[in-house]
């Protein structure tokens, strides 16, 4: 097996358009704490019509290459994570090699499983690597989605779209993967899915983060029982404090906080061998929220200003985690948890590179954001109601690619 394999470099592509979740709290007459405070976000992208999957993740790719000056050539291995399909047998990936004009000799696929599908797509490329099969060639993993629960429904202001690519080689200089040490969880469950036909995901939003937190309990326990295994950490009274950082999956920002302090409760209550009583509790909630602050919080600028953007979310705060402290954290142990509803889930950890702070950089991260335009809800809801195979005719940015239409079943796509 090869010494080092991981995230060698990233790269994001955001729909031109977002939103403000005050403004649309005022338009449905809620208050905007809720929104800000209770889910925790502040601005949420807005796909249009052109901007389908397939678009945003050969944008966030186009993007990659261009960040690092990369051959095509190098490349084996394109997998892209979706659960916003365009088609129920061409593969996202096929669109994406064509956009790009990728060579022949490339493995190209999707990874399916609602939002874990970004993270089946890192293992594949990474264990390919690993295996020894990639025989010195790269690969790219991307995750590109579109988060729609519909106007006027509580997960409204949890939608996002976005796509997020990832080199992967055996120069991790963002994030070396611990390859072989995670714990998955997985169950068959009805807590958010997608129907055929359906652009609007149907969700049992409460049910949903119970299932998340049950994922998250199996997941951290499976990881800290391996990673114990490689002495990668040593029992202590909380051992995920032995993280230096924790990325989670971000469905709303809250929601990290709440897993945060699911798997600081796993660790108490596994010691202690007894639930945590209402002493116990009162002496950990001040505790959870410190640990949260440090510990989680900077991982999630860039989900508060994007939203939901499924397969993505963890590698948007993972990118959002290095943009704002790479410094700090180079040659640190850091978790991540992939979560995906119906459900399965991964909890994995890796060490960020040493040369994390100039390779985080290069994504131009702050740029992707201030590029954006802000739209109001009347224009919002407009988008909203366009059809999804009619594009707009933008002519899509520098580099960028959108969905231009569709003959004879055929969608072609336009480049900027
Ligand atoms: N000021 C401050 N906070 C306020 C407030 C106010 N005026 N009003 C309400 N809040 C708080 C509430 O107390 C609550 O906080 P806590 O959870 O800490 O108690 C929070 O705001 C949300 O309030 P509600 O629970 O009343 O909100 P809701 O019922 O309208 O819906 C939701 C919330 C269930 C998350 C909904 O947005 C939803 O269904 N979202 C989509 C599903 C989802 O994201 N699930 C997450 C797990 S599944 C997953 O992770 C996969 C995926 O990507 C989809």
């Amino acid at each position: 097996m090869k010494q080092q394999v991981g995230i060698e470099a990233i790269a994001v592509a955001l729909p031109r358009r977002y939103i403000d979740l005050g403004d649309l709290a005022r338009a449905r007459g809620v208050d905007p704490a809720k929104y800000t405070q209770g889910l925790g976000g502040l601005e949420m992208s807005v796909a249009e019509p052109g901007e389908d999957t397939a678009a945003l993740a050969a944008s966030a790719v186009a993007k990659l290459l261009a960040n690092r000056a990369l051959d095509p050539s190098r490349i084996g291995m394109l997998v892209v994570g979706t659960e916003t399909g365009v088609d129920h047998s061409k593969a996202v990936a096929s669109y994406v090699q064509g956009m790009l004009r990728f060579p022949q000799s490339m493995r190209t696929f999707d990874c399916q499983h609602a939002c874990y599908g970004g993270t089946a797509a890192l293992n594949s490329v990474a264990e390919w690597i690993a295996s020894g099969a990639g025989a010195g060639r790269v690969g790219i993993a991307v995750c590109s989605d579109i988060a729609r629960y519909g106007l006027n429904t509580s997960g409204e202001p949890t939608q996002g779209a976005g796509a997020v690519a990832m080199l992967v080689s055996e120069s991790p200089e963002l994030l070396a993967l611990d390859v072989g040490v995670s714990g998955t969880c997985s169950m068959d469950v009805h807590d958010f899915w997608r129907p055929l036909g359906r652009r609007e995901a149907v969700v049992d939003g409460h049910y949903s983060i119970q299932c998340y937190l049950e994922a998250v309990s199996g997941s951290y326990r499976g990881w800290r029982a391996r990673a114990l295994g490689r002495d990668l950490i040593r029992s202590a009274e909380v051992p995920s404090e032995q993280l230096a950082r924790i990325a989670y999956h971000v469905p709303f920002c809250k929601m990290a906080k709440k897993a945060h302090a699911q798997v600081r409760r796993c660790d108490i209550e596994d010691r202690t061998g007894k639930a945590l009583d209402a002493s116990a509790e009162a002496e950990e909630t001040p505790r959870a929220a410190a640990s949260f602050e440090t510990q989680v919080a900077p991982s999630l600028g860039l989900s508060a200003r994007v939203g939901n953007i499924y397969t993505g979310s963890l590698y948007l705060s993972l990118a959002s985690l290095l943009h704002k402290e790479a410094a700090l954290l180079t040659g640190k142990r850091i978790g991540l948890f992939s979560y995906g509803s119906g459900c399965v889930s991964e909890f994995f950890s890796g060490v960020v590179g040493p040369r994390a702070p100039t390779a985080i950089n290069s994504a131009g991260l702050d740029r992707v954001l201030a590029d954006r335009e802000r739209i109001g809800v009347e224009e919002y809801t407009r988008i909203l109601e366009l059809p999804a195979d009619r594009p707009l005719g933008t002519p899509p940015p520098p580099g960028a690619f959108r969905y231009a239409g569709t003959v004879d079943y055929r969608r072609s796509y336009a480049r900027g």
